[in-house]
């Protein structure tokens, strides 16, 4: 059932170019996306969107996606800090929750808190037998398929794509999206699957380095823009699997206490594509680089081109329209975590102290 794959989660990796083909055909078609008529962002004065672990981060990428794509003030919070907030909540609100299992206890509290003050609430789940998709006025799947690994990795990709589409759908519903520019958003997340097949190449590289790596004790990732929860996601997903202590930081907050940490034994991993802010995220990585800190620069040919010199690796990934760049540099933050994990021979699949779904608060 592993595929011929010597853990579920290296099966799970693998298969993102696959699952993430068949959300794009439940979700767009032609150029028309594929909703329920009842998911509608007009006149909506906020979004809330509310998770767990690796689920938070894929709302919070997605906060960058619905401000500048729709324009909707939008909020993120974990929900075992969400419930017990009781915020105020605008009656004219829609609340989001993302969950792989549909089943984690805060998720669904935080889910039934605000079935009860807003308009509607919207479940993306995996399990569409779940409770959260059952509760929810309306339930989107993933269509991630049966993920087993407990460190969860196309159920993130497939969360991420659902929530693009959303973003889109709330940007046209508001116009603040010109159908010309969702039709170009809808072509370049249909890219996807096809660079993401591309970039499962880096795997071999990452490989190589992950000895070096797994002798680490401490890792940061950096990131900015929606690549800034990547970089917390590839940290959380490292230490789950890895045991290595691993922070994820916006690259400009660097300079406002963790840069102290940097020294030659410290590996640092950076997300940067080539966007609007790839100059300042290299400004930060040459701060890095002149306290001589191990810098990963994760980035496309442009990028790298600019930027490789003093780094101690890179990795190459192709190039993808900007806001989107955080499902493909997903990939890079999964295998880090596999191939340290498998350096340093821990439980890939059964991570110590770690459950699948967390059924209890
Ligand atoms: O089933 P859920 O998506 O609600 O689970 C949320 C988190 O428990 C989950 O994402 C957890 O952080 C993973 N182990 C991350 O790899």
């Amino acid at each position: 059932e592993k595929g011929g794959y010597k853990h579920f989660m290296a099966k799970e990796i693998a298969e993102q170019p696959v699952v993430l083909a068949d959300a794009l055909t439940h979700y767009l078609q032609g150029d028309t996306i594929n909703l329920p008529e009842t998911v509608d962002f007009t006149g909506i004065e906020r979004l809330t969107l509310v998770a767990c672990g690796t689920a938070f981060y894929a709302c919070q990428t997605a906060k960058y996606w619905f401000e500048k794509l729709a324009g909707i003030p939008c909020e993120i919070d974990v929900a075992s800090e969400f419930r017990y907030r009781e915020p105020p909540m605008p009656a004219r609100s829609v609340a989001l929750f993302v969950s792989q299992s549909g089943e984690t206890a805060d998720t669904l509290a935080a889910l039934r808190y605000c079935n009860e003050k807003v308009e509607k609430t919207i479940a993306v789940i995996n399990v569409p037998t779940s409770t959260m998709a059952r509760e929810a006025d309306i339930a989107l799947p993933i269509h991630a398929g049966i993920e087993v690994g407990v460190a969860s990795t196309k159920a993130f990709t497939c969360q991420l794509l659902t929530l693009a589409v959303l973003a889109l759908k709330a940007g046209l519903d508001r116009g603040h999206l010109s159908p010309e520019a969702a039709r170009k958003h809808m072509e370049a997340l249909r890219a996807l699957p096809g660079l993401m097949n591309a970039g499962l190449g880096i795997g071999e590289r990452i490989a190589e380095l992950s000895n070096q790596l797994a002798e680490a004790q401490d890792i940061l990732f950096l990131g900015r823009g929606p690549l800034y929860p990547l970089a917390m996601e590839g940290a959380l997903k490292l230490k789950e699997i890895s045991y290595i202590h691993a922070e994820g930081y916006a690259s400009g907050e660097l300079k406002h206490g963790p840069i102290a940490l940097i020294e030659r034994t410290v590996p640092v991993i950076v997300f940067a594509p080539h966007d609007g802010l790839f100059d300042k995220t290299v400004s930060n990585m040459q701060e890095v680089m002149a306290r001589h800190g191990k810098v990963l620069l994760v980035s496309d040919a442009q990028g790298l081109t600019e930027a490789s010199e003093g780094t101690w690796a890179t990795l190459q990934l192709p190039e993808v329209l900007e806001p989107w760049a955080p499902i493909l540099y997903a990939l890079p933050a999964q295998l880090l975590a596999y191939h340290t994990a498998i350096a340093k021979g821990t439980d890939v699949d059964q991570p110590r102290n770690l459950a699948k779904s967390v059924t209890v608060e």
